[in-house]
């Protein structure tokens, strides 16, 4: 389907394929999501499947009506409805407890649910015609980077799925953030472009941060702790071909690096690809950074190096989450 040419006939004969416990790939404005029927446990046993994803990893269910959180969750509570007021549609995936309507299978056998609407037509049309909730990760095969372009998604699932929806580039280009709300502190699982400042601004109270999130563990985290609560956070992500560096340190000392080792590297005759945003370009850093790292591999380069980003701010936090683990955490301050 060519987005072009993307018709409601198109969509809904998508929504059909949902309907009958098939896969489609879809868009939404963060990524593109691999979807299937929440509540159907074998169309969401495929998803792993297609995705070669460990199936202990639960995925996040995507409803086209807010009040549609009813059919999954048993009770809300004030903060959760003035997140949903403020931020939904948009890209904010809450973790609630869970209806038992809801298959172990989605859920990775947790008994919460992370529930977002997202803020794309073509998805919304594509939930309401199938009729049921969509339960969606990234569209891209498990370890890879996430898909922002129809182009992407091809790459990785063509064959491997019923049906691509050939949409439009994402608008965000990194995943929701993910804010565990079942306990009375709210707490962000996942960052992403709707910050913790954005949140605390709509609930009225601090909000806390999964001390996983932190490379540098803060010392008064216990190892206990400093595990990730988000299943999800544990596995390998995002990891370029090449090998990847991040170096960090002030904007002047951070570009004579990156320059020195560029040298240093074509010197012994291997590739090397530069990541290095505005400094405080975050929105953008968002939007290009996977794209960029899967431009990089089809380039064949042998070493990524990247400038990080200020992680003071809420979305260069994000992106920085993003840039570490597709450095697998490898990262050199100058
Ligand atoms: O923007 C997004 O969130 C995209 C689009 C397609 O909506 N989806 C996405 O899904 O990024 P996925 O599966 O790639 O990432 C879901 C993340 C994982 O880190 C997972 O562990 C976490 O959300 N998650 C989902 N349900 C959870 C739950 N009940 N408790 C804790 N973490 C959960
Ligand atoms: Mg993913």
């Amino acid at each position: 389907m060519d987005t072009k040419l993307l018709t409601e006939k198109d969509i809904k004969v998508a929504a059909d394929i949902i309907k009958n416990g098939g896969l489609v790939a879809f868009p939404t404005e963060t990524v593109y999501g691999l979807g299937a029927d929440a509540l159907n446990a074998q169309a969401v046993a495929k998803v792993y499947e297609a995705k070669g994803r460990p199936s202990d990893n639960p995925m996040i269910v995507h409803i086209g009506r807010a009040s549609d959180i009813g059919q999954l969750t048993p009770r809300l509570s004030p903060d959760i409805v003035a997140l949903i007021e403020n931020f939904w549609p948009g890209p904010l995936t809450l973790v609630v407890k869970r209806k038992s309507c809801v298959p172990d299978r989605t859920t990775g056998g947790l008994d919460t649910v992370g529930v977002r609407m997202p803020d794309s037509k073509i998805a919304l049309d594509l939930i309401t015609w199938s009729g049921c909730p969509i339960a969606a990760p990234s569209a891209n095969l498990s370890g890879k980077p996430s898909p922002t372009k129809a182009e992407h998604v091809i790459e990785d699932l063509q064959g491997k799925v019923d049906a691509i929806i050939k949409g439009p580039d994402c608008r965000v280009g990194i995943e929701s953030t993910v804010l565990d709300v079942t306990g009375d502190t709210p707490t962000i699982l996942r960052p992403g472009v709707i910050t913790a400042e954005n949140i605390e601004a709509a609930i009225g109270k601090k909000v806390a941060v999964d001390p996983a999130l932190y490379v540098n563990r803060p010392r008064d985290v216990s190892d206990e702790e400093f595990k990730p609560k988000s299943p999800g956070m544990k596995y390998k992500h995002y990891a370029p071909k090449a090998d990847m560096t991040i170096i960090e340190g002030s904007r002047d000392k951070v570009k004579t690096e990156i320059e020195r080792l560029r040298v240093l590297n074509e010197r012994i005759g291997n590739k090397v690809g530069v990541i290095l945003f505005e400094e405080r370009a975050f929105i953008e850093a968002a939007h290009d950074f996977f794209a960029k790292l899967r431009e990089l591999d089809k380039q064949e380069v042998d070493l990524i190096l990247a400038g990080a980003m200020s992680d003071t701010d809420g979305v260069g936090f994000a992106v920085m989450n993003r840039m570490l683990k597709s450095a697998g955490y490898n990262i050199v301050r100058v």
